[in-house]
């Protein structure tokens, strides 16, 4: 028997001054993106900002539908805009953005667990490790080094392939 402990490192900012000029403008468009949610169901507004090898920034934000389970989260729609787009660039990092029409939301929302396994498919892919920076409307701003940590012992490819 074997027990192990699987952590991951979360660095905290306190504010966008902290950040590098590229994730502060990623964080930034991240917000301008989620401002432009169609989320008329939940009225929760999520914003997400992809930077690209290349330095394209490509965004999406949450698109509700009247059949929830249709609608789509902020993350994937961009993550699958930038595949869609740059299929062969690699992505370096993610900036999130969350708030609500009706209250402040004053703490980073991580992404769900469809989103988390759908960037690390394209972490999986590229080999390198995509950044997430996560924030509420206001507050503290996280980051994670790497999707792969937000998912530990994800599904992927290698159980696909023959042994
Ligand atoms: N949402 C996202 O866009 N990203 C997440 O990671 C969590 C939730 C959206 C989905 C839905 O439109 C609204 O937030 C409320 O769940």
């Amino acid at each position: 028997m074997e027990k192990r402990n699987i952590g991951f490192e979360l660095t905290i900012y306190n504010s966008e001054n902290e950040l590098s000029q590229e994730e502060a403008k990623l964080l930034e468009k991240a917000v301008s993106a989620r401002k432009k949610a169609y989320s008329p169901y939940s009225n929760f507004q999520v914003g997400a900002a992809v930077l690209l090898e290349n330095g394209k920034i490509v965004i999406g934000n949450n698109q509700e539908n009247a059949s929830y389970p249709s609608g789509l989260c902020a993350e994937r729609v961009a993550v699958f805009q930038a595949g869609a787009l740059f299929p062969t660039q690699r992505i370096i990092a993610i900036a999130i953005s969350a708030t609500s029409k009706n209250y402040v939301v004053n703490t980073p929302a991580g992404p769900c667990g469809n989103c988390r396994q759908s960037i690390a498919e394209y972490e999986q892919k590229q080999k390198t490790p995509i950044i997430i920076l996560m924030r509420g409307e206001k507050g503290k701003i996280y980051k994670s080094n790497s999707i792969g940590e937000l998912l530990p012992l994800a599904f992927n490819n290698s159980f696909l392939e023959d042994s």
